[in-house]
């Protein structure tokens, strides 16, 4: 099966800005979406509106930190809609500080998050794959995982773990059952860095999406394409970045 229309795409971390956009594309390309995030208010409104315009879409309140919301998740797309063709995992934080700033709490959520988070979706979805012998794992890298800079050391190491981990089942899954894709986005307008502890580390970082960033529909795009491809054809990595972006 090629093409999106008619896939069963679960996506975490879609009650805004990438996630969400990506909700509604896909949708409107003939996607079924379950959506996962904690916000359930948020998501209740995107369903409402995916439905509104005749589209099929569920959601669940899901805390990626916890394994069994991830199962949860994949659960319903197979009760609902029998299948599940395509995990999203996309819920991440960031959180933007000097290493020597010792936020060690700030750490430990990004990587419950961005790494256990996507790890729990692998573990959630991979029965499920190698049952349907057909699956695909989306996940939203960054590419503060590519050009490293300060302030962004733990926040980058969350990313480049879950780009080696993507590699690494890439290379295991040549049988063809279960195919890899990392979406590295550059700055994208979206509320990210809104919870940025740093006063001056937040207003910087959302002074350069103002400036720079792109919309997050440019990402959505960027999912669709790697999903509508043949069954043979594996997009591995994608980066996205606003053409200005150094
Ligand atoms: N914006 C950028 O410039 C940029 C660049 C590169 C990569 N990214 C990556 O893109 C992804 C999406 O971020 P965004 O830019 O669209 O920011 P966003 O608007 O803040 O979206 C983040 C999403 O993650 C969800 N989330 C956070 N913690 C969660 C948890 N514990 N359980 C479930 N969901 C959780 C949030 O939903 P709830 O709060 O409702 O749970 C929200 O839907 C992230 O992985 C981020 O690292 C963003």
């Amino acid at each position: 099966m090629s093409g999106v229309d008619g896939k069963v795409v679960a996506i975490t971390g879609a009650s805004s800005g990438i996630g969400a956009a990506t909700a509604i594309e896909l949708a409107d390309r003939g996607a079924a979406v379950v959506l996962g995030a904690r916000r359930g208010e948020r998501l209740a409104s995107l369903v409402e509106r995916i439905r509104g315009t005749g589209g099929r879409a569920e959601m669940l309140e899901v805390d990626v930190t916890r394994r069994e919301d991830l199962a949860e998740l994949v659960g319903l797309a197979v009760d609902r809609f029998g299948r599940l063709d395509v995990l999203v995992s996309n819920a991440g934080i960031a959180s933007l500080a000097p290493v020597a700033d010792l936020e060690v709490d700030a750490w430990d959520a990004m990587i419950d998050v961005n790494v256990r988070g996507v790890l729990y979706g692998i573990a959630a979805a991979m029965p499920v794959f190698r049952a349907q012998e057909r699956g695909h794992f989306v996940t939203t890298v960054s590419t503060s995982g590519l050009k490293i800079v300060p302030t962004q050391a733990v926040y980058a190491g969350t990313k480049n773990a879950v780009r080696t981990v993507l590699e690494a089942l890439r290379q295991e899954s040549t049988d063809g059952v279960v195919r890899t894709t990392a979406i590295s986005p550059g700055y994208v307008r979206t509320e990210l860095v809104d919870n940025v502890a740093d006063p001056d580390q937040r207003e910087a970082a959302r002074q350069a999406m103002a400036e720079l960033g792109i919309d997050p529909e440019a990402v959505a795009r960027a999912v669709a394409f790697a999903i509508e491809q043949p069954e043979d054809v594996e997009i591995g990595e994608l980066v996205i970045r606003p053409a200005r972006q150094g």
